[in-house]
């Protein structure tokens, strides 16, 4: 099978990004554990959604598009680095953001400050009637008339746009297309090369997953490359078993796109659909927030609340229970997502558990 690979664009992130060993927390677990810097892809404070707006963004210009439109919540990393890569570009980006409460926020935080420096619009899309009206809805219902709210709002906007002129280019959130997808089929082969290159194996790669495209273009390109490892996924809010059929589907999507010949089925795919997510989107548990310190002190490296430190207790959790067995080899994709650290909501959390009520030592001498 040989594969033509969409254009891309050549300055949106720095690739490789690093692959390196965590030695103290390796030495602790007795299992070699490693991560992909992904948190470091170099552009718009980085994270995984570069790797795919290499590839959305060069079709947008190809396109004669000015304006990139795109969606997901008030505190999207997808947005953020939406944002500037338009800006990289010379185009205006657009957000509409899920208003799940019953005004915008009254201060800027987090990736919001960071939209807003880059200046992106904001456009918040109410979604309090859903929610007031939600009764005894499932979720799947929820979130199908969300979808067909989104739609109504993005046609507004982009009859808005193209009046004044503007041609839209729409990427969905998380830009998890099959040809966004293309950024983390490839990654794996970056990936196979570093492992290689610097003599390193892994049986497993751990992986967040949201809109499900980090995982699907792992995956395929798992396979289509010939990886030595599993690919596992974790949910970062709680799904039941249809998630993993959503997942095939895309995967399926990304290799009619490919042109490959490929088939799955949900039971052969490693994903942990609710084991690690907390209770909901962007709402982590206090196990989250323990996984968040405990890297932080073991090795200096931060994950987020919303999403790499959801993964990264997956990935604590599979050592936990014997899945990743001793001695085994395992590597953490770190997504980034670290703004979120900063949004009003943990902010909020972090200085009640690491700041509030605390004596606070003070030397004060007097001046020479
Ligand atoms: C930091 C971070 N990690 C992981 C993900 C999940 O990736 P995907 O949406 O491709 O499943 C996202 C998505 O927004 C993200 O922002």
């Amino acid at each position: 099978m040989s594969l033509h690979e969409p254009p891309k664009l050549t300055g949106c992130g720095l690739y490789p990004t690093p692959l390196h060993r965590l030695d103290r927390l390796s030495g602790e677990l007795g299992r070699d554990i490693y991560v992909k810097r992904d948190d470091l892809t170099g552009m718009g404070f980085s994270g995984n959604k570069l790797r795919k707006l290499q590839y959305l963004v060069r079709d947008a210009l190809d396109k004669g598009c000015t304006t990139l439109l795109t969606f997901g919540g008030v505190q999207s990393n997808h947005a953020r680095q939406t944002a500037a890569v338009a800006a990289r570009y010379g185009l205006k980006c657009v957000l509409i953001a899920n208003l799940k409460q019953d005004r915008p926020p009254e201060r800027l935080s987090g990736n919001l400050l960071l939209d807003a420096i880059l200046g992106c619009e904001v456009v918040f899309m109410d979604c309090m009637p859903i929610l007031r009206a939600a009764g005894d809805k499932t979720p799947d219902q929820i979130e199908e008339q969300t979808a067909a709210l989104r739609r109504q709002v993005a046609d507004m906007v982009i009859a808005e746009r193209e009046a004044a002129g503007e041609k839209v280019y729409e990427i969905p959130a998380g830009g998890s297309t099959p040809l966004g997808c293309m950024g983390y089929f490839y990654a794996v082969k970056e990936i196979m090369d570093q492992l290689d290159r610097q003599g390193q194996k892994v049986d497993y790669l751990v992986c967040p997953s949201g809109s499900k495209g980090t995982f699907a273009g792992l995956w395929l390109g798992a396979k289509y490359f010939g990886a030595p490892f599993t690919v596992v996924g974790a949910c970062v809010s709680p799904h039941d078993e249809s998630y993993r059929e959503k997942v095939c589907d895309l995967i399926g999507e990304l290799a009619a796109f490919c042109g490959l010949e490929v088939s799955v089925r949900p039971e052969e795919l490693h994903i942990c659909c609710s084991e690690y997510a907390g209770p909901a989107y962007d709402t982590p548990d206090d196990d989250t927030f323990a996984v968040i310190r405990r890297l932080a002190r073991t090795e200096g490296l931060f994950v987020d609340p919303c999403y790499s430190g959801k993964g990264f207790a997956a990935l604590l959790g599979l050592i936990e229970n014997g899945t990743i067995p001793p001695g085994a080899g395992v590597l953490f994709i770190h997504t980034g997502g670290l703004p979120g650290l900063y949004s009003a909501q943990h902010l909020e959390k972090f200085d009640r558990d690491l700041w509030q009520g605390r004596e606070h030592r003070v030397i004060t001498l007097p001046a020479p």
